[in-house]
């Protein structure tokens, strides 16, 4: 599971890292948060499909989902692509999805929005119960994207889908925590992926436009970041027959000469 790609630097070291990563690692599904991928503010269905063929099986998104009006049709349209769960009915895409991973095992993804520092929205609490027992009936393995401001609301989701779900990633607050485990029930977890970017920046944004935002209070545009691109996610492994998870594993892998 890979964290919020950031404009176009995301976009690069996907392009250079993601696909041999997958064919290194033998990775059998993967799962890619791309709400900030166009302009670092939502996604079109050409970076959509473009990620999707570099290896991903599945995209999520988050509170910038709507941004760009072209993916408004591919939201409703593709199975690969999901919004938060806990949106109202009528909002456009899916909140859910389940895709057939390279070695078989129908994996559901769920997407939700934490309300925590956050826009106001259906809890996703009771949501992620609900959409988790209905995605039981088609996948053998259940991965939820858990998009929160909270670090405190992403452990609560944890806890309440511990051996319910084989993984819970958050994503959204764009910085790794170092706080990957799996739950005594079973489920994979860490409080943030972290972000797919450049790091030379402030949470994907270039510097100086935030610095100006906090010294002046005055709006400014926020242009996306460059330098010290980085791709970050986890490596989870689960058993398919139990939907156990057996370990979480950090990835940051940096595309720069001189990082790490
Ligand atoms: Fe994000
Ligand atoms: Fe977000």
């Amino acid at each position: 599971m890979i964290g919020d790609i950031v404009g176009r630097p995301g976009r690069r070291i996907v392009e250079d890292l993601l696909p041999r990563f997958l064919e290194q690692k033998r990775v059998d599904f993967c799962v890619v948060n791309v709400e900030n991928s166009s302009a670092g503010s939502g996604v079109t269905p050409k970076i959509a499909e473009r990620v999707l063929q570099l290896g991903a099986d599945v995209l999520t998104t988050g509170d910038h989902v709507y941004r760009k009006r072209e993916i408004h049709g591919f939201l409703r349209s593709s199975p690969r692509i999901v919004r938060p769960a806990n949106y109202p009915s009528a909002s456009h895409g899916n909140g859910s999805t389940v895709v057939e991973a390279k070695n078989g095992v129908r994996v559901g993804v769920l997407n939700l929005q934490g309300r925590v520092f956050m826009p106001p929205i259906d809890c996703p609490f009771l949501c992620a119960e609900a959409e988790v027992e209905r995605l039981a009936r088609d996948a053998d393995v259940v991965v939820v994207d858990f998009h929160a401001e909270a670090t405190s609301e992403k452990i609560a989701m944890g806890w309440h889908l511990d051996g319910k779900v084989s993984g819970v990633v958050g994503t959204h607050t764009h910085i790794q925590t170092a706080d990957e485990t799996i739950l005594p029930k079973g489920t994979a977890y860490i409080t943030d992926l972290g972000m797919t970017g450049p790091y030379n920046s402030v949470i994907g944004r270039a510097t100086d436009k935030v610095l100006f935002k906090f010294l002046t209070n005055m709006p400014t545009r926020y242009d996306v970041g460059e330098g010290m691109e980085k791709l970050c996610g986890v490596l989870i492994t689960v058993d398919s027959s139990t939907a156990k998870a057996q370990a979480i594993e950090r990835v940051m892998l940096s595309g720069l000469p001189g990082g790490d």
